[in-house]
């Protein structure tokens, strides 16, 4: 892979300019072959995912390249945060490589030309049929000046259910003022009643992604109304506002913190979500998750599947190749025969 000749010229150039020309380049490249469903296949949600790595949202925010990024590997590739109406996001400079952490901190804040759009772009996207065309997440989110944000997730639930696999409903971003109060209990109720309407009966299943910044009782909150609910599932996590000790000089930048030093963090909330519901639900690890060795860790302490965002920009597009890769290794290595026989295993 070239990535490694390219990265220091790609580290010069402002984030957010490295970021657009990626998606340029993954956009122009050859389309490559969707991985097969093998030994690392599993199901959840009634989906058949080819393996149990996926895309993290934020990195395809108006679902440019889904296809692309199946063809680097990834199981399933969740695009957005996606709005109803079009948003610049906050002011320029908003988003940082933390290069001696490899962490990054962005408040870009739903940046992204809108629901009707990413729609538009979506439904003439090439589609191979089963778990050989990949799994294609939406995540849905509100917009900053909206009266009635719950009123804006039904609305993109209606949508962009015909569109997906599954829904994401994001309530766990830092960088939308107030966003974050929806997974207080009554909020939440609300929300997810509105959204389960929008839906319908026949529509795909609906994840929950929550913030790592939860006390214990939050945590026992959200997953008994998950539980009652017929959501299918919970991403554990999203970026954090809290700052463990950081090295970059960037480190007190405002907005949420990504990558390795997230790992942990998210590692415990993931195994505080597994224990509040018991096993239950099925739960989707992210947070600071590297190589094949932390996606395993993640698995074994409760994830049906994982997913994966800043490590992309440090380690380049030859990333969930290998980590595919590695997890075969790691579940002979462990005596397994499929993931999910692994899950919850530790
Ligand atoms: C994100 N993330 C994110 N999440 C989300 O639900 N909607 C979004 O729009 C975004 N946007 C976004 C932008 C940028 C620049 C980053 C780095 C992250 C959060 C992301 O999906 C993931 O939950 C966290 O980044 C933690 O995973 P990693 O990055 O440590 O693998």
């Amino acid at each position: 892979m070239l990535f490694p000749l390219f990265r220091p010229a790609l580290f010069r150039v402002d984030p957010e300019r490295a970021h657009r020309l990626t998606i340029r380049m993954l956009k122009a490249a050859p389309a490559r072959r969707p991985p097969e469903p093998g030994q690392l296949a599993i199901d959840v949600a009634g989906l058949r995912f080819a393996n149990p790595l996926g895309l993290a949202a934020g990195f395809d925010k108006d679902g440019e390249v889904p296809n692309a990024m199946f063809g680097l590997g990834f199981g399933a590739v969740e695009v957005g945060s996606i709005t109803p109406l079009p948003q610049r996001g906050n002011p320029k400079p908003r988003l940082f490589r933390l290069v001696e952490d490899r962490a990054v901190i962005n408040r870009m804040g739903f940046n992204n030309r809108g629901g009707e759009a990413a729609a538009a772009r979506l439904a003439r996207r090439p589609r191979r049929s089963g778990a050989r065309g990949g799994v294609l997440g939406i995540n849905i989110g509100a917009n900053k000046e909206s009266a009635d944000r719950i009123a804006d997730y039904a609305a993109m639930t209606r949508l962009m259910a015909p569109l997906a696999d599954y829904l994401a409903v994001n309530i766990s971003s830092p960088n939308t003022p107030g966003l974050r109060a929806l997974q207080d209990e009554s909020a939440l109720t609300g929300l997810l009643d509105a959204v389960f309407e929008a839906r319908g009966a026949a529509g795909p299943p609906v994840f929950l992604k929550v913030a790592p910044d939860l006390e214990p009782a939050d945590i026992d909150a959200i997953a008994r109304i998950a539980l009652d609910s017929d959501l299918e599932g919970l991403i554990v996590s999203n970026t954090t506002v809290s700052r463990p000790p950081l090295r970059s000089t960037q480190a007190r930048e405002s907005g949420g913190l990504s990558g390795e030093p997230l790992r942990q963090l998210a590692l415990e909330r993931l195994r505080d979500f597994r224990k509040a519901t018991n096993g239950a639900l099925p739960l989707i690890g992210v947070g600071g998750i590297a190589s094949a060795e932390d996606a395993w860790a993640r698995i074994r302490a409760g994830a049906s599947l994982v997913q994966l965002y800043s490590a992309m920009v440090y380690e380049g597009p030859a990333l969930p190749g290998r980590i595919v890769h590695g997890l075969e290794r790691l579940m002979r290595r462990d005596g397994f025969t499929s993931i999910a026989e692994a899950v919850g295993s530790e």
